[in-house]
């Protein structure tokens, strides 16, 4: 089973100040260095984290599995086939939402998405669909097209006790679902460091999409060495 990190993150506190750094390009290097088999981006209709650069840097210089989140937008469509990311994952976008809130509707944007993935595989780019952990849904994905499905395992993450229990019913039963009508399968979305055990004991998956919990937990695992450098610079300076 591989591991995706997404590194959103990193380009969201770039952001916030408009400067150069942290550069995602540089936690992608490091990432990679700590097993990662992938590296995900999200490029966003608003360019609130990741920017156009970084996804083209990405594809010079990482040897790993690109794979590029994106609505199913002409403007996305047109990015995917100029830069040929490893594959592209569809999912919805809302621009007030904080993050990617469910997975595609597939009833409603049928013909918008059955085209992107037409567009887009047409191109030699496999595609994946982020959908929610139903068995229609994975039908419906199947029809489009795709190759890949992405389960959605974000309630299973958020819910706890029997809530939660009922929500892996559904990841694993939509997982099997797909396995069985020949689809690849991935699942990412609020998989940290307690919950990820449960589903990467189900067999069959291709991969894991990560980002949050482990650009959280980078924050803790190096905050102790960046503070103690500085402190040293410091030392050192004012002698
Ligand atoms: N998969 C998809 C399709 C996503 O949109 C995201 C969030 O960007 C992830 C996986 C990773 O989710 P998280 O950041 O909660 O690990």
């Amino acid at each position: 089973m591989i591991l995706g990190v997404n590194v959103d993150h990193v380009a969201t506190v770039r952001q916030a100040r408009g400067g150069i750094e942290p550069q995602p390009l540089a936690a992608a290097l490091l990432a990679i260095k700590g097993g990662a088999d992938g590296i995900t981006v999200h490029l966003r209709e608003d360019r609130r984290h990741i920017q156009d650069g970084d996804l083209k840097l990405l594809k010079r210089k990482i040897s790993v599995e690109l794979n590029l989140e994106m609505a199913a937008l002409n403007e996305m469509i047109e990015i995917a086939l100029k830069v040929r990311p490893d594959m592209v994952t569809l999912v919805p976008e809302k621009r007030k939402e904080l993050t990617t809130e469910g997975g595609l509707n597939l009833k409603t944007n049928k013909k918008k998405v059955e085209k992107a993935v037409d567009i887009i595989q047409g191109a030699g780019i496999p595609v994946s669909l982020f959908i929610n952990p139903s068995i229609t849904d994975v039908t419906l994905s199947k029809k489009t097209g795709a190759q890949m499905v992405e389960i959605h395992t974000g309630r299973y993450a958020d819910s706890k006790g029997k809530k939660q229990n009922a929500e892996f019913k559904r990841v694993k039963e939509s997982i099997k679902k797909a396995l069985d009508i020949g689809l690849l399968v991935n699942a990412g979305h609020g998989l940290n460091f307690l919950n990820v055990k449960k589903i990467a004991s189900i067999k069959g998956v291709r991969g894991l999409y990560i980002g949050h919990s482990i650009v959280s937990k980078s924050i803790f695992s190096g905050i102790e060495n960046a503070v103690r450098e500085m402190k040293r610079l410091i030392k050192d300076s004012s002698r």
